[in-house]
Parts: C-alpha cells; sequence; structure tokens
C-alpha cells in the first residue's frame, strides 16, 4: 500500500476513490481536474484496482494506489467507478457500497450540454463535448464518453457506458449496463436491451434483445 495514512485520516481532507487504475480511470481523473478539483471536489484522489497503473499519465502525479478498499477509505469517503466495462463496473461499485464508502453526485464536464430537464444519477461520468438533449434521464454509475449525443426523451440505464462519439436517437431506452459502442448510432425510439452491447460503428435499426451483442451497418446479431 502507498496511500498516505496520516493524510487519509484527516476528517478535513475527504478522499475521492477512483476505483479503477488504467486508462478510463485516467479518463476519469481528467475529468474530475476539469471539473474544478478545488471547489467542486477538494479532494485527495486515490487509485484503486487490482494491477498498478501502467499509464505514464499518473507517474507525475500525486496519486495513491490502493489494492483493495482499505478501512481508512470506508467511512466519509466518496468513490466514483473508473472502468468502461459495465459488468466490472458494478462489481466494483457493488464493493464500494458494501462497504459504506459513498458516490459521489453526477460528475459533468464543463464542456458538456445539459439541456432542460437533463439529469444524470450518483456516480455517473459525463466527459466532454457531449450533448444530452431536453428531458434526456440518465441513470446512476453510467458513463457518457467524450462526443457523446443522447437525443431527447431518451433513458440511460444504470451502469450503462456510451463510448465516445456514440450517438443516441430521441425517445431511446437503453438498458442498465448497455455498452453503447463507439461511434455507433442507434436511431430513435429503439431500446437496446439490458447487458446489450452494440459494437463500434454500428447503427441500430431495431430494437436489440437484452444480452445481445450487434455489430455493423445495419446492425446485426454477431454470431457466435
Ligand atoms: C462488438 C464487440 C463487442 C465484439 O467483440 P468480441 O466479442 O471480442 O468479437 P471479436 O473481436 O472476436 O470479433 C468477432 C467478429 O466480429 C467482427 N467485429 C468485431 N467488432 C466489430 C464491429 N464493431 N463492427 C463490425 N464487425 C466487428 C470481427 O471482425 C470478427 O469477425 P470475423 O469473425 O469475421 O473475423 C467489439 O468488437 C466492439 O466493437 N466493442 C466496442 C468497443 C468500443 O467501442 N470501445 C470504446 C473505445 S474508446
Amino acid at each position: 500500500m502507498r496511500f498516505d495514512r496520516d493524510r487519509l485520516s484527516d476528517p478535513h481532507r475527504p478522499t475521492l476513490l477512483i476505483l479503477g487504475g488504467r486508462g478510463h480511470a485516467s479518463d476519469v481523473l481528467s475529468i474530475i481536474e476539469d471539473v474544478s478539483a478545488d471547489q467542486v471536489f477538494p479532494f485527495d484522489i486515490v487509485i484503486s484496482d487490482d494491477d498498478l497503473p501502467d499509464s505514464p499519465r499518473f507517474d507525475d502525479r500525486e496519486v495513491e494506489v490502493a489494492l483493495e478498499i482499505e478501512p481508512e477509505l470506508k467511512s466519509d469517503r466518496y468513490f466514483v467507478a473508473g472502468v468502461g466495462y459495465p459488468q466490472i463496473r458494478k462489481l466494483l461499485v457493488d464493493r464500494a457500497l458494501a462497504e459504506s464508502v459513498q458516490p459521489t453526485p453526477a460528475i459533468v464536464h464543463p464542456s458538456a450540454v445539459m439541456a432542460t430537464g437533463a439529469n444524470a444519477g450518483q456516480g455517473t461520468v459525463i466527459a466532454g463535448v457531449t450533448w444530452i438533449s431536453a428531458m434526456v434521464s440518465i441513470g446512476v454509475h453510467a458513463y457518457v464518453g467524450y462526443g457523446v449525443k443522447v437525443g431527447h426523451d431518451s433513458i440511460v440505464g444504470d451502469f450503462a457506458s456510451l463510448m465516445p462519439g456514440a450517438a443516441i436517437g430521441g425517445s431511446c431506452r437503453i438498458g442498465e449496463g448497455a455498452l453503447i459502442g463507439a461511434n455507433a448510432v442507434v436511431l430513435q425510439n429503439l431500446t437496446v436491451g439490458e447487458g446489450a452491447v452494440v459494437g463500434a460503428g454500428a447503427v441500430v435499426v431495431e430494437n436489440v434483445p437484452a444480452g445481445a451483442t450487434v455489430v455493423g451497418v445495419p446492425a446485426r446479431p454477431l454470431e457466435s
């Protein structure tokens, strides 16, 4: 363990625990920094993962690595998931909640547009240059990558991941834990079922069943 126990035990220096330590965590950290580390999240930042982060991004930073959630991190601490895959994110979030670590409110990059009535739940991270249209509802612990557009009145489920550049039409339903690949398009009024995966660059023209993986233009089930 490399974290500074004296500093973590200081109640005036709350800690933000990023669950994950690889590229996605690096992106989440960058978003948090842009949100304004001094004002909105005045936290020491701890990266947690089973592996040490291998990204050079971390080399010159004062971040610490926790291999698991230590007792010092459990109470009066906050966490956000830093893993792109919905199922792994859910595992980590469940672990943190079970250990009474508090989720952050939604973290929304300052360059994201949240239109009238758009909202996002706790632990959700919304990257930069995103457009979340009117009345869109995004659940908890979801991820919205940079450049994503979500059309009006759509509902994005808990733990869903919208990868960079994805475009979701109006009045869509993206199920819990679904992953929409980079630059994929989901046409308006469609449902992508719980845990489904839409491949990068796909164009979804009909509903996608729960758990299915679809690819291509138009999107078709990936033969296993
Ligand atoms: C769809 C996806 C989940 C499939 O992953 P997988 O199950 O590991 O599949 P494989 O890589 O073994 O590929 C299986 C077949 O599907 C094809 N395929 C994979 N992804 C594809 C895609 N996005 N579009 C079209 N075909 C694709 C492969 O070429 C391969 O075809 P083949 O059997 O004819 O050789 C994955 O390729 C994908 O697109 N994930 C999203 C990634 C993403 O957006 N990441 C964000 C980066 S920032």
